[in-house]
């Protein structure tokens, strides 16, 4: 059994009103508020980021963003700066996520930019990696995850590598309902642990989460969540509903008591 405590994260994307937001944290907080075993963290859009925050305080849920700007201030309209995030009491923020990348133009260059200036504001970064369709079936998957973890993480101080988090989403079973399996899954996260040791040191890689991401359902959780290097899930769709959510978090905690 690992010695990581797992994390699930919801990442909203686009969806929920602050209110809305508001009526799921309440039902959340009442089915898994006070669970320690696990961390959890909700990421909803910027604009239900203070009124999920008021919502969880009390409990043991946390509060995450879906994106952030790497300049502290200034001519950037539309973005949100790390201290920004900070003031409303933020603590992780995902970079680099695959509709970042493939929707909006992001390149690894510009996830690093952030990866620094989210870990210099004490905000811990999950940088999202994953191959497309096209790239796994051409065998690139090894080749196109070594880029984006070597570029993405380039100028990471050692002392502040431990604060990482990464999530593996093959963009392939973002959204499809297709998922890849344990043993896919499995070989991806060991290989990524692999690359994290070898710039930072097997002690602290071993102490660094990697989530997967990726059609994870309560179906499907218990098997990805008992391989060795997966740490927790990054959940889109099923982060959506009370019910699949909190499965989702009851599968991570009966994976630490296993
Ligand atoms: P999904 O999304 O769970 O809906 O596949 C995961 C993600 O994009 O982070």
């Amino acid at each position: 059994m690992s010695k990581r405590t797992p994390l699930i994260a919801g990442n909203w994307k686009m969806n929920k009103t602050a209110t809305e937001g508001v009526e799921l944290v309440k039902a959340l907080a009442a089915a898994v508020g006070i669970e320690s075993s696990v961390n959890v963290v909700l990421c909803p859009p910027f604009t239900a980021l203070s009124a999920v925050g008021a919502a969880i305080e009390g409990t043991h849920l946390g509060l995450g963003a879906q994106n952030m700007h790497d300049k502290t201030s200034g001519a950037f309209t539309g973005e949100i700066s790390a201290s920004m995030l900070r003031d409303l009491h933020v603590t992780h923020v995902i970079i680099g996520h695959s509709e970042r990348r493939s929707i909006f133009g992001e390149d690894d260059a510009f996830a690093n930019r952030k990866v620094l200036a989210s870990l210099a504001s004490s905000l811990k970064p999950i940088l999202c990696v994953g191959e497309l369709l096209s790239e796994r079936e051409a065998n690139q998957t090894m080749e196109v995850v070594r880029r984006q973890i070597e570029l993405g993480l380039a100028g990471v101080p050692a002392a502040k590598a431990e604060s990482l988090i990464i999530a593996y989403e093959p963009v392939w079973a973002i959204g499809t309902g297709k998922t890849a399996t344990p043993a896919m899954a499995q070989e991806v996260h060991a290989f990524i642990r692999k690359l994290l040791a070898q710039q930072f040191g097997p002690e602290t890689a071993a102490r660094i989460l990697i989530l997967y991401g990726g059609s994870m359902k309560p179906d499907n959780a218990d098997a990805l969540l008992a391989e060795h290097d997966i740490d927790g899930g990054l959940i889109g769709g099923a982060s959506l509903e009370a019910k699949s959510f909190v499965d989702l978090v009851r599968s991570a905690v009966k994976s630490v008591t296993r």
